[in-house]
């Protein structure tokens, strides 16, 4: 990776870190060359600032950061576009735990999406020997791989697209890679996926990816891969259409979230599907009113076609929990109204289960990754209710609709199934250290974390 470098030698510029309270004390007891030269800058002393201290020839020589005193994995994330190019170390003084975290976090701020605009050249940091390299790594290609699917554009970015990025890393990994396509949808009985799908010359898919030792426990996960969602025949307005190429953010998740599993070797037996349509608006679009017949056997009333990420995610599910899985995982950028409870910059969390989601809670809190989780209200599940199926794809009341979608898809999960719905916007509206506008991971964090405490070899 081009932001990080091998070890540090004499001529790496060391990054220190104090305290706002460690940085006064210091300049209480007595100044030296370095507090002087901060406190010249005439600059306020304050959590995210960073100070460039030259040496006696005016050369760059260290710079002092100051940091919350709960020191953060984006402390130093601004840094990679901020510092002058050049190699950068941490101080040892720093405890490994921390500077794991600021490794990844400058990892995570080096970021750029390069394909189409000539990009900068980041700072590098010495990627040091003694901290877990295997993890942070991970990590930090994880997210990567999340936000570069999510930021490529629908005209690249189509089920085929999808398809081909799931089966290089099949073959990188020495995964198994199978893909169920177009009409064969129908006939491998996948109706919803086919029915959303159907109506756009790019043909809808199901992508599934198989990794590890059928001894390890089962580990499914899903992603919505809606490649543009342009809301079907119930089209969306330009504003609410402008940003739907990331409606594969779920898929991405799902990819993201394979590939640390199987970069870091973690001992599950790996089934990920992902359904990969777009919705498209064509003669033989499906259509509000329709009936389908899903896989699992319920009848399905389509009141809005602009519902369609839990239609095509069902039929996933439906055959994921047919498997038996010991967790299943699905990501999604299911609703708006998932952003309308928390805004765009908190990931939505639905469990039945307290003990999964308080490990996943401790997880978010350790990985500095923003979730939150809302309830299934069994008692909003009436308004899926149907005259004439088994349920309509959309409620009939327009509050609660990330609770009503996530009830949609839990009428498609076994009753003890051990199973978690991420519902996420997969997207920054706003830069924040670390976190470029664009593509995101949210959630992903959380869950690598989570499932090395479940099913982590004790490292
Ligand atoms: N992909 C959208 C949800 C979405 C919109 C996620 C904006 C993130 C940002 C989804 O397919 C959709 O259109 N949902 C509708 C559901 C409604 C028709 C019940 C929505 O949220 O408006
Ligand atoms: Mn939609
Ligand atoms: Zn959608």
């Amino acid at each position: 990776m081009d932001c990080f470098y091998e070890s540090a030698n004499e001529d790496s510029i060391l990054i220190t870190l104090f305290t706002k309270a460690e940085f006064d004390e210091l300049t209480n007891s007595s100044l030296d060359s370095v507090t002087t030269w901060i406190l010249s800058s005439n600059r306020s002393i304050q959590p995210g600032n960073h100070y460039l201290v030259p040496d006696n020839e005016g050369k760059l020589n260290q710079v002092v950061v100051i940091v919350d005193d709960n020191l953060s994995l984006w402390s130093i994330a601004e840094l990679p576009f901020s510092l002058p190019s050049g190699n950068y170390f941490l101080a040892d003084t720093i405890s490994v735990e921390d500077r794991e975290k600021l490794t990844i976090g400058w990892g995570l701020g080096s970021y750029q999406f390069s394909k189409y605009k000539k990009t900068k050249e980041s700072a590098r940091l010495s990627f040091a020997s003694d901290i877990d390299q295997e993890t942070v790594l991970a990590i930090i290609n994880s997210t990567q791989i999340v936000r570069d699917l999510i930021n490529e554009p629908a005209n690249e970015m189509m089920p085929e697209h999808l398809s081909e990025a799931t089966q290089k890393m099949a073959a990188k990994f020495n995964a198994s890679f199978t893909e169920i396509v177009g009409d064969n949808l129908i006939k491998d009985n996948y109706p919803l996926i086919h029915a959303v799908g159907r109506a756009s010359e790019n043909q809808p898919r199901l992508i599934k990816l198989e990794w590890g030792n059928p001894e390890h426990p089962l580990l499914c996960v899903a992603g919505k891969g809606v490649c543009f969602d342009s809301g079907g025949l119930d089209i969306k307005s330009a504003a609410g259409m402008r940003w739907m190429k990331k409606d594969m953010g779920g898929a991405a998740h799902a990819l993201g979230l394979a590939n640390y599993i199987m970069q870091t070797n973690l001992p599950v037996h790996l089934q990920v599907a992902i359904p990969a349509v777009e919705n498209a608006i064509s003669n033989n679009a499906y259509r509000p009113g329709d009936v389908i017949v899903a896989r699992s056997g319920k009848s399905v009333e389509i009141d809005n076609t602009d519902a369609e990420g839990r239609l095509v995610l069902a039929d996933a599910i439906s055959e994921l929990c047919d498997l038996k899985p010991d967790l299943l995982i699905d990501y999604a950028t299911l609703t708006g109204a998932a952003r309308v409870a928390l805004g765009t910059e908190v990931g939505v969390f639905f469990s039945e289960l307290d003990k999964t989601s308080h490990g996943l809670y401790s997880s978010a809190k350790a990985s500095e990754d923003d979730i939150w989780r809302l309830p299934l209200h069994q008692g909003y599940k009436h308004q899926l209710k149907s005259n004439i199926a088994d349920l309509v794809n959309c409620a009939s009341s327009g509050y609660g609709g990330a609770i009503t979608a996530a009830l949609f898809l839990q009428s498609f999960v076994s009753e003890n199934c051990d199973w978690v719905h991420f519902d996420v916007m997969a997207y920054n509206m706003r830069s924040r250290a670390g976190r470029p506008k664009g593509g995101e991971a949210m959630g992903l964090r959380s869950v690598c974390n989570y499932l090395e405490k479940r099913y982590g070899a004790n490292k």
